[in-house]
């Protein structure tokens, strides 16, 4: 299989500094592009390095929900500088709101703030909802208009939460999660997303999907997601990939 496309991999992260280089070398023995998301303005700095020295990989910046105490005017504007001045960074990201953290006020504020700045910059955006899905639909359907699009990243809502978000320009994206057993209602809702809007990535080295569970994920495990939604669709795999891929270098403008 080849010409896969992981939306969202975390390529910066400490469980790769032993060997980054040789895991890169590998995965795009089956890859054609990852996308690195951000966390903060240390890790956006670090993505970008990143695809600015790999052919394959391109980057987002963004302030990740977990740690928008952390944010500030000036963090911002340094992110907004970055993707003014690197093409290799084609989204704002990862953004959001993470309920299992507290502060929800600071979260929201910061999550329109980006949510501006990527429709400043006409970026999309790299959503991170975890226990939040009514408030980050609330925020994107306040916040809409021709410029605002993006990727749900990681989905773990209903079909009715993924239909609304749909409506508004956003593509589902699928991770390890929907290939454990499970996940029979996630399933579920992947078979009923179409194909047009769909995406897949590992979150790497984050959720390893079975049967490599328990080991640190890396962006070649996309295959896994591939395979099992392939299933879920009743499928060729082959098939599945490319449209997957299309569907992503449409949404991050990227062109051959
Ligand atoms: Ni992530």
């Amino acid at each position: 299989m080849t010409g896969l496309f992981d939306t969202h991999a975390h390529l910066y992260d400490k469980a790769f500094d032993k060997d980054r280089e040789d895991v890169i070398a590998r995965i795009f023995k089956t890859l054609d592009y990852v996308v690195i998301p951000s966390e903060d303005l240390e890790t956006s700095q670090k993505a970008v390095r990143l695809a600015d020295t790999h052919e394959g990989i391109y980057a987002a910046v963004g302030i990740h929900p977990q740690v928008t105490n952390g944010a500030s005017d000036e963090v911002l504007a340094e992110i907004a500088h970055l993707a003014k001045t690197h093409d290799k960074i084609k989204a704002i990201g990862e953004i959001g709101l993470d309920y299992l953290y507290t502060d929800k006020d600071t979260q929201k504020y910061w999550f329109e703030r980006q949510i501006q700045m990527a429709k400043e910059l006409d970026l999309p955006i790299l959503i991170h909802d975890r226990e939040a899905h009514g408030d980050v639909l609330e925020i994107l359907k306040r916040n809409a208009d021709s410029r605002l699009r993006g990727i749900l990243h990681c989905f773990s809502g209903s079909i009715e939460t993924a239909k609304e978000l749909m409506k508004l320009g956003f593509y589902i994206s699928f991770a390890g999660p929907v290939v454990f057993s499970k996940s029979i209602k996630l399933k579920e809702v992947a078979a009923d997303i179409p194909m047009d809007r769909l995406l897949i990535e590992t979150d790497s080295p984050y959720l390893t999907p079975p049967p490599y569970r328990g080991k640190r994920n890396d962006p070649s495990n996309v295959l896994l997601v591939a395979e099992e939604l392939a299933r879920i669709k009743n499928m060729d795999v082959q098939e599945l990939i490319d449209i997957t891929r299309e569907n992503a270098m449409k949404i991050y403008q990227i062109h051959q």
